[in-house]
C-alpha cells in the first residue's frame, strides 16, 4: 500500500482539503483508498460530512490506544472511507508518553486495515508526535505551500524533519511531492515563487496546481467532495489533475 502523510507545519496552507479531494479524485480512479484524519481539530472527519465527536463509536484516537480494532472504526460510505480523527488526539502525546516505539503505532493501526490500494493522512499544523507518526506509517510525504516567499522557508524546515524521520524511524520514507495550492498566475508573487521553487528544488513540484478557487471552500459545508460538489469547477479540474500525477509519479527521494 503506497501511504501519503499530507505535512506542512505551517496552518491553512490546504492539507485538509488536499486530503479530501486527492483521496476523491483517487478513488474515482479506481483506487481503494482509506483517509486517516491524524488533526486533533477534525476537519477532515467533518469535510466528509462525518460525526467527529468521540462518542460516535470511536476514530484513531481509540485505534491507537487500543480501545477500539482498527477496523471497527473505519466508516464506510460513498467515496474513500474514513480513519476518523477527533479532539481527543489533542491529548494523545500525553497519554502515550512511556510507551516505547509510541512513533509505529499509526503504521501499526494502517498494518491492521488491509486491502486498500492507498491511504492518506491528513496531518496536524505542527511537527508533533502526530505528524511524526503519520510520517512513521507514509511512504512519502506531500507537502501544500502556498505561494509565498517566507512559505520557502519552511518548506527547508520541513524537509529537515522529514531527513530526521528517515534517519531515525522510517529509512523508507520519500518524498511525493510539493503542490502549490490557492495558487494565482495572475500575482507576480506566485508566478516567482513557482520559479524559486523549481530553481531550489528541481522536479519536486506537481506539475498541478490547485488554484483558488471558492467552490473548493464551500464543499466541506456540505460534506462533500469537490467533484459532488461542483464537477465542473476549476477546483475539481486541478485535483483531478493531481490524482493523475499522484497516481502516475514515482516518489523522489528526499533532497
Ligand atoms: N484552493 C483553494 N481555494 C479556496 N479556498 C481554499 C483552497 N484551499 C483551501 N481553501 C480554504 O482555506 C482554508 C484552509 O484550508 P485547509 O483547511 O485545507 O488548510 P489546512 O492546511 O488543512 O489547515 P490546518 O493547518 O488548520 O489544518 C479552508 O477554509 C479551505 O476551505
Ligand atoms: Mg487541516
Amino acid at each position: 500500500m503506497r501511504t501519503l502523510a499530507v505535512i506542512n507545519q505551517k496552518g491553512g496552507v490546504g492539507k485538509t482539503t488536499t486530503t479530501h479531494n486527492l483521496g476523491a479524485g483517487l478513488a474515482r480512479r479506481g483506487l481503494r483508498v482509506l483517509l486517516v484524519d491524524a488533526d486533533p481539530q477534525a476537519h477532515l472527519t467533518t469535510a466528509m460530512g462525518q460525526d467527529a465527536s468521540a462518542q460516535k463509536g470511536g476514530g484513531l484516537f481509540e485505534a491507537l490506544t487500543g480501545e477500539a480494532a482498527p477496523l471497527d472504526v473505519v466508516r464506510t460510505g460513498v467515496g474513500p472511507d474514513l480513519l476518523p480523527g477527533s479532539l481527543a488526539l489533542a491529548g494523545i502525546e500525553s497519554r502515550l508518553s512511556g510507551t516505547p516505539g509510541r512513533e509505529a503505532l499509526v503504521r501499526r493501526v494502517l498494518e491492521k486495515l488491509p486491502g486498500y490500494d492507498v491511504a492518506v493522512i491528513d496531518c496536524p499544523p505542527n511537527l508533533g508526535l502526530l505528524t511524526v507518526c503519520a510520517l512513521g506509517a507514509a511512504t512519502e510525504a506531500l507537502a501544500p505551500m502556498q505561494a509565498e516567499f517566507l512559505a520557502l522557508t519552511g518548506l527547508a524546515a520541513l524537509l529537515d524533519t522529514l531527513r530526521a524521520v528517515r534517519s531515525r524511524i522510517n529509512p523508507e520514507l520519500a518524498l511525493a511531492g510539493i503542490l502549490l495550492t490557492r495558487f494565482d498566475a495572475r500575482r507576480r508573487l506566485g508566478r516567482e515563487v513557482a520559479a524559486r521553487l523549481d530553481e531550489h528544488f528541481p522536479g519536486l513540484a506537481y506539475a498541478a496546481r490547485i488554484r483558488e478557487n471558492v467552490a473548493l471552500a464551500e464543499a466541506p459545508g456540505f460534506g462533500q467532495d469537490i467533484f459532488t460538489y461542483a464537477p465542473g469547477s476549476r477546483g475539481a479540474a486541478d485535483y483531478a489533475a493531481l490524482a493523475a500525477e499522484v497516481a502516475e509519479r514515482a516518489p523522489r527521494p528526499i533532497p
